[in-house]
């Protein structure tokens, strides 16, 4: 089936979607928006939950995916789930597209890790401030190659009031950050004006106890 519009964020689904784990059994698709990444992956994996801070977009999202009996739709902030209504280290899978740009980076990444199972993956498709000439350069040739690829989509634009923010932070400080806080996370940048981060959770991760005996021993 045809997607009902086109955007740089509709553009890299499938790479998301080719990133799934194998035996992947729950995922959470955290600034879900209107749902549509949610029922693309709702097709692969029994169950799946789409969060969103705006109550606007949980209305169209569970309009929209009323017919899929495997998908639930919450009203939820993943930087203050006060409600807890995400539950932390229970989901094999966890994905943020254009979500953490405009948040603090680390706790963005440190929040989205929580919510992973052990040996859990997150996949962020994020963007970042141009900065550099090599940024400004990507920046024009993205403007160029994207105006081509929108062109048999038509103008179809995506849902009224979807909630967007500029970028805070720089493509190459993403990198910098990211690799700095998830060890063994791949950062790449992508052609159309988004990057792609895919962490694998370790399936044992030190415990804080172990890191201080470490520390002594040295
Ligand atoms: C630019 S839209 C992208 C929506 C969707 N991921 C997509 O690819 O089309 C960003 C979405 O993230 C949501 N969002 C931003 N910060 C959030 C937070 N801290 N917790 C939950 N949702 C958040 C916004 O309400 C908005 O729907």
């Amino acid at each position: 089936m045809s997607d009902p519009y086109w955007n740089h964020n509709v553009h890299y689904q499938p790479l998301i979607l080719d990133l799934i784990p194998d035996g992947c059994k729950r995922a959470l698709d955290v600034g879900c928006g209107d749902g549509l990444l949610v029922r693309k992956l709702a097709a692969r994996i029994p169950v799946v939950t789409g969060a969103d801070r705006s109550a606007e977009m949980i209305g169209l999202a569970q309009a929209e995916s009323r017919h899929l009996h495997n998908v639930t739709f919450v009203e939820a902030d993943y930087l203050d789930d006060a409600h807890g209504l995400l539950s932390e280290g229970r989901y094999d899978l966890v994905i943020a597209v254009s979500v953490v740009h405009h948040a603090d980076f680390g706790r963005a990444l440190e929040g989205l890790a929580r919510l992973l199972t052990p040996g859990g993956r997150m996949i962020v498709v994020g963007l970042g401030k141009n900065r550099s000439a090599v940024d400004w350069i990507a920046g024009g040739v993205a403007q160029v190659v994207s105006r081509i690829v929108r062109r048999p989509h038509g103008g179809k634009r995506g849902p009224h009031g979807m909630p967007a923010m500029d970028p805070i932070m720089s493509w190459g400080q993403t990198a910098r950050e990211a690799r700095a806080i998830l060890t063994g996370c791949r950062w790449r940048r992508l052609l159309l004006r988004r990057y792609l981060l895919v962490w694998d959770k370790p399936w044992h991760l030190p415990s804080e106890r172990s890191l201080r005996q470490e520390g002594s021993r040295r």
